[in-house]
């Protein structure tokens, strides 16, 4: 109970201070957690797996628990607040402990991120919704290009939230939302498997999930 309080203030201090990055309010639900995580807890086979914007962990704690050994996992986060509450849960809780040995927190922005080898699992938390178009472009073909062939990324958005901010946005942002959606669109048409909706969230999310058709980018 003290460490999900502790998260949720560390959370809530840096949406107030860093909002843009941080994008939400509060960490996902666990039914968050477990849609994200879905895909990863059907595999069969040692796999490399990603997560980008932990933030506290709402999503990593699912992930620790799927982890097998051979498996590899680094979290790649922006904010070194979020960064070095991980580390030290890496460092302390045993759930995290158990896999420290085969994982990497990396504080780094997930656009200049560089990997030996691509991922079978990306698990995205970004706020996408929140960033310049041509950041969201960069990100995309940075989880395109550390995507391993067969690989699946699972990222997550708040329900709606495009088409209710075009509606009451100011100007620019209902000019910036719609470029948005023509660099997104076109990787959903082509590589989206399912999509899975999760209501006991805050707000309530789409978690979208795609597996690219032909290696590289669209
Ligand atoms: C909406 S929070 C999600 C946190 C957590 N995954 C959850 O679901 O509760 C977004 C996270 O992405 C991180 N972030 C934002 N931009 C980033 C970037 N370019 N590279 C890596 N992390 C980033 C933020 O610092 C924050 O931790």
């Amino acid at each position: 109970m003290l460490r999900f309080l502790s998260d949720h203030f560390a959370f809530f201090r840096q949406f107030r201070e860093t909002f843009e990055s941080t994008g939400a309010i509060a960490p996902s639900s666990r039914f968050l957690a477990r849609a994200m995580t879905g895909p990863l807890s059907k595999r069969d086979r040692p796999v490399r797996v990603l997560e980008v914007g932990p933030g506290t962990g709402a999503v990593t704690q699912r992930i620790v628990r799927l982890l097998q050994p051979g498996d590899r996992f680094d979290l790649v986060e922006l904010n070194p607040v979020f960064a070095n509450i991980l580390r030290r849960k890496f460092d302390s809780d045993p759930a995290y402990h158990r896999v420290a040995d085969q994982t990497t927190v990396h504080q780094i922005p997930v656009q200049e991120f560089v990997a030996d080898q691509p991922y079978d699992f990306i698990i995205s938390g970004l706020p996408l919704n929140n960033f310049p178009t041509a950041l969201v472009r960069e990100i995309f073909e940075t989880f395109f290009r550390l995507l391993a062939s067969g690989g699946t990324l699972s990222y997550f958005e708040y329900m709606y939230v495009r088409p209710i901010r075009k509606a009451i946005g100011s100007r620019p942002d209902r000019v910036r939302l719609r470029e948005l959606e023509a660099v997104i669109q076109p990787y959903l048409r082509q590589h989206r498997t399912h999509r899975s909706w999760v209501f006991a969230n805050l707000p309530p999310a789409w978690v979208q999930h795609l597996r690219p058709r032909l290696r590289g980018p669209v």
